[in-house]
């Protein structure tokens, strides 16, 4: 460890996500279908390891938004929160190459929430956003 705190996000960076964060809070249903709807497009074989109802998850998706957010500003507690979220993970049966597809519907899902106001610096920030919270969650993967 060590890393982080240097290589977390710009202050630029944080902006772009908390405003990417409050577009997709107004039309969150549309979103949380969308993500999904590009994750099993994807990667059809990832449908068994969620939940045959999918509406639960829209909760869990909001409030992963939101206590993102609120943790921007302490990167040291939201890489701990990260690596407990990766030991879930593990218990989930996620395996390491499924963080690709599922970053790719996340941030195509919110790039399309967010229309004509997702530009290239919103997509930098959310890909590099993604792989600091990847790279931790890794951390808990043998
Ligand atoms: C940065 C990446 C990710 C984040 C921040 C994230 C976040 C979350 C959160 C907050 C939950 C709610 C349960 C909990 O807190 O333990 C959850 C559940 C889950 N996630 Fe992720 N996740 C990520 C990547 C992935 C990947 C790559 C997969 C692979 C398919 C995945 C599959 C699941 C599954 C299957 C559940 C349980 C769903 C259920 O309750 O039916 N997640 N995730």
């Amino acid at each position: 460890m060590g890393r982080e705190m240097d290589n977390f996000l710009t202050e630029s960076e944080k902006e772009s996500i908390r405003e990417t964060v409050a577009a997709a809070k107004q039309g969150i249903d549309k979103l949380v279908d969308d993500f999904y709807t590009r994750l099993f497009d994807l990667e059809p074989s990832l449908r068994p390891l969620f939940a045959t109802d999918l509406s639960d998850q829209k909760k869990k998706l909001v409030s992963m938004l939101v206590s993102i957010v609120s943790l921007l500003d302490k990167p040291e507690q939201l890489l701990v929160a990260a690596r407990a979220l990766g030991k879930r993970h593990t218990a989930y049966g996620v395996s390491r190459e499924d963080f690709e597809p599922v970053g790719n519907a996340l941030i195509g899902a919110l790039a399309s929430a967010a229309a004509d106001q997702w530009d290239f610096d919103k997509e930098q920030a959310w890909v590099h956003l993604y792989s600091a919270l990847t790279a931790e969650m890794l951390s808990e993967f043998s």
